[in-house]
Parts: C-alpha cells; structure tokens; sequence
C-alpha cells in the first residue's frame, strides 16, 4: 500500500474504492475534514461512496476499512482521526484510479516525531510557518520545535522585557549584505499558530536556548552577559561567545520572568532550553561567575553550566514543563535526570556522552544525529538514502536503547536558508524519511520500497503547491556528494565570525579544574 509512513498492519482484500466528487466526507475533526474534501472536489472524478471518519475507543491510533462502498476509519481522538485522514489523502494521490480495498490498523513506533524550524538566522511569516505545519501534518509528525531565540534573532513578544522584541528582532544586516532583517511573532500569532498546528496533530515546543546563543537577547539587555558592554544583535553565524553571566543572581531572575511569560504561552508540556555550543571564555574572566564556583564548589566551567542549567531547568518543571536540552548539556555529569537529551553532535566526546547517559543511566533522548538529519545540509551532503537507513535507536545505547529513544527529529536551521522555496525543497522529501524512521517499525524499513510509495504520492506535494526536491536530485552521485560537500563547507566557514573556531573550542574543550 502506497502510504508513508508504513502502516503498521495492511490487510488487502478483494476490489477498490473508486472515490469522486459526489464522494461524502464525514469528520468531526474540521482540518480533516476541509483537507479530503479539496483533493476530492479537485480529482473532478465521478465516483460515489462515503467516507466517514469517527471518534471510537480502539488501542491503534487509527483503524480504517476500505472497502468498494467506501472507507470508514476510527480513533480514540482527534489526531488520531487527522492520521487517518491524512493516509487516505495519500492514498488518493497514490490510487486516481481506485484505492486498494483494505483493513488498516497503524500506530507509531515513537511518541515524538519533529522538525526543528529555526526563525531566528531567517525569519519567515506566520503563512510560511502555517504551510510549512501543513506540509509536517501529511507525514504524521507531532511536534513542531519552534527554535525562537539565537545569537542573530529573538523572535517572541515578550512584554516583560520588551526590548527582547523591539531590539532583538532586528539586525542592521546579514553577511555584509546591507539590508535590515526583522520579524518576531506576536501573542496573538503564536496562540494562531498553536491552534494551526494543533487542529492538525501537531504540539509547538519553543526552544530559548540558554545560556549560549544569546547575541539577540543580550544586544537588547546587555546586564546579561559578563562584561555588560553594549552589543549590536550579531550579523554572523557559527559560534558567538555572547553568552549569560551564570554567576550573577540578576541573570536568573529576568530568565524567570521571561521563561514564566513565555511557558505561559505555550500549552506544550515539552519546553526546550537549548545548551548547546556554549563558549567559557568570558566566564573564566568573570569574578561573579569565579566566585559562584568557589561558593558552590564547582570544579570547572561544564558544572558551571550545569548548575545553571538546572537553576534554569527547575523554573520550568515549576512552570509545569519538561525539558529538553541539547546533548552538550551531558558535559557536566550533573544535569537532572528529568531533563530529555537530543542528540545532534557529532564527535566522540558528545557521542560517548549520549551513550553513557543512556546505557547506564536510561536518560530520554531524542534522535537528530546532523550527519543524517541535518537537512539545512545539501542533498550531497545529506542524501536522502543516508537519511532513510539510518537507524535511530543505535547500538551504543545498549539494551536501554529502545526504552530510551523518545522521538526522531530533523533540523531546518537557516543561516543558509533563506526563502521559502529552498526551505521546503531541503525539508521534502528527507523528512518523509524520517517521519517513517520514527513511526513504522525498524523491520519494516526498506528503502527500494519507501522510494517507489514516495513515488506514488509525490502529486501531493504538487497539489498543495509544496516545493520539494525530485527524486532524481536526492541521491546524487559520488562526483555530485564531493563537490557539493566542498561548497557546503566554504559557504559554512564564509558565513561564520571569525572568532568561531576558537568559540567551538571552549565549547567542546575537556573540563579543566580550577
Ligand atoms: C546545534 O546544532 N547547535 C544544536
Ligand atoms: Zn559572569
């Protein structure tokens, strides 16, 4: 059966269902229901039948019956019945001529499945992030991670620290490219977005990643960083060293009128911290951030961050959040336990450091290794076989593995990105891939099959005006892979300060007592 992700249990039986305009759709879930009906008024096909859709208790997510009167489907709740809904309009691009008669019972290997959407090094409008949720929806992804806050953007209305939004959204310019780039998103457009996506199956978790990545916010208040001298919101990429004081009380308490402000925001349980690339430059010549050492017995700059960390961590479990956090928070061995891990890196250190926490200790992790889920990363770069086969619970893990791994998720971060258009054609088709890695069992993957069903329903992306890139430019060949890996990394290393490679360093250095 032509559908991704692979369902769970397909039991094809005799005839087909010829579906057409004076076809019925019966839906309680709205979004659904609108989707159906606009690929069906649009075949101008003349078939009957009904397709009713139901809210009932079943263990599945969905169940459906297609038979040659028509489908039937039921779920226990409204996203349920959105999957349901979203495998027949696969089906009806995969099948003009007659969908396959069938019973379907499908569910998902994994709770979470996410793309990371970064607006913060390119901003782009509410329609863009509606598409863009709508394009997540027809792979049955679940959450969208909202990246809000970076070094080049602060992109939330925050109204008690406004210059969050008045100053950190706007930077005199990109690359030297003279031209000003601003935008954040209002109250009103965020509680607009939530209802988009959750009327379509899909949870927002904005992340603020502290205390690294913090240019934007600190251009708008300088009190927090270690030196205090005024910055402007950085107009380069790669690894700043606009980092938080850690060590002074001030700091903690703006992060939790914002973080307060903010939670409140979004109803998503999940709310993600950041962590990641953190340089300690400016912390070894602090005398706040040397003396909350002293005082709290910390003996190097990773506890350091981890006492923050979970200083941090702890105002949003009493916000009601769980948190995520990117793996070099790992570093200083003393994260808590209720803190979800994604795990991006590469490098031994951070490898190692995934897989200790998960073998011996169980941590959650969410899966988004860049080598294979990066998809800012040219197809060269990141074919989308590569993409396809990799296997999320890794044997590193141990036996904790499969417990362990909470999701799968891909990263559309934009330092490169620019419109729209490239945007979707570097999403699609490679997150159809990991939207079957993080739903359909391992055993079922295959990828000679996962391209010919992506064949099938690939008219879908055409319909609903979603750029994408053809099959034949995915997997390009060897020659393709070198010279498109090389201009990968000049465009990374030309577009990065020129302080970054030392930044990397200190973010990533082995722990160095006092
Ligand atoms: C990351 O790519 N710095 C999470
Ligand atoms: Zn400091």
């Amino acid at each position: 059966m032509n559908v991704i992700p692979r369902p769970t249990i397909v039991k094809e039986t005799d005839g087909k269902f010829v579906f057409g305009v004076k076809s019925a759709v019966e839906c309680p879930v709205p979004a659904a229901a609108e989707l159906l009906s606009g690929v069906i008024a649009a075949s101008g096909r003349d078939g009957v039948g009904k397709m009713s859709f139901a809210i009932a208790p079943v263990s599945s997510d969905y169940e459906m019956d297609i038979t040659p009167d028509g489908i039937s489907a039921c779920a226990a709740n409204e996203s349920g019945l959105f999957h349901a809904a979203v495998t027949v309009v696969q089906l009806l691009f995969a099948y003009p001529d007659g969908i396959p008669c069938a019973h379907i019972e499908d569910k998902p290997r994994f709770a979470y499945r996410a793309v990371l959407l970064d607006v913060c090094r390119h901003f782009f409008d509410v329609a863009t992030v509606k598409k863009f949720i709508d394009s997540m929806a027809l792979f049955k992804f679940n959450y969208l991670h909202f990246h809000l806050s970076d070094d080049q953007g602060f992109r939330l209305q925050v109204d008690c620290m406004p210059k969050l939004h008045e100053i950190g959204s706007v930077r005199a310019e990109t690359l030297g490219d003279g031209k000003v780039h601003k935008g954040y998103y209002t109250k009103a457009e965020i509680a607009d977005l939530i209802a988009y996506a959750g009327a379509r199956g899909i949870e927002i978790v904005p992340e603020i990643d502290v205390p690294g990545h913090m240019g934007a916010a600190i251009a708008a208040y300088p009190e927090l960083w270690c030196s205090g001298r005024p910055i402007e919101v950085p107009t380069d990429f790669g690894i700043h060293d606009k980092v938080l004081c850690v060590g002074n009380e001030k700091t903690y308490d703006m992060l939790w009128e914002m973080l307060s402000e903010i939670a409140a925001m979004f109803p998503c349980k999940l709310f993600h911290l950041g962590g990641d690339e953190v340089p300690k430059l400016g912390w070894d010549k602090c005398e706040d951030c040397r003396n909350l050492m002293r005082r709290e017995g910390l003996r190097n700059y990773e506890q350091l961050q981890g006492y923050f960390t979970n200083r941090a961590l702890r105002m949003l479990e009493k916000l009601g959040k769980t948190v995520i956090l990117w793996n070099e928070a790992l570093f200083s061995g003393l994260v808590d336990d209720s803190a979800i891990i994604q795990y991006w890196a590469f490098g031994k250190r951070s490898a190692d450091a995934v897989a200790k926490a998960v073998s011996e200790g169980g941590r959650k992790v969410v899966v988004s290794r860049c080598a294979n889920y990066y998809f800012d990363y040219p197809y060269g770069v990141t074919p989308l076989k590569k993409a396809y086969k990799f296997e999320p619970v890794l044997a590193e893990f141990g036996a904790n593995g499969n417990d362990c791994v909470f999701g799968v998720e891909c990263t559309l971060w934009t330092e490169h990105i620019a419109d729209e258009e490239l945007l979707f054609q570097r999403t699609h088709p490679r997150a159809a891939a990991v939207a079957e890695s993080g739903w359909s069992a391992a055993k079922d993957k295959d990828y000679a099959d996962f391209e010919a069903r992506l064949k099938a329903v690939l008219p879908m992306f055409d319909f609903f005006d979603v750029p994408y890139t053809p099959l034949g430019k995915c997997n390009p060949s060897l020659f393709g892979r070198i010279r498109q890996s090389s201009a990968w990394g000049v465009t990374n290393q030309g577009g990065a300060n020129k302080d970054s490679a030392r930044n990397w360093r200190s973010s990533h250095m082995t722990p160095r007592d006092l």
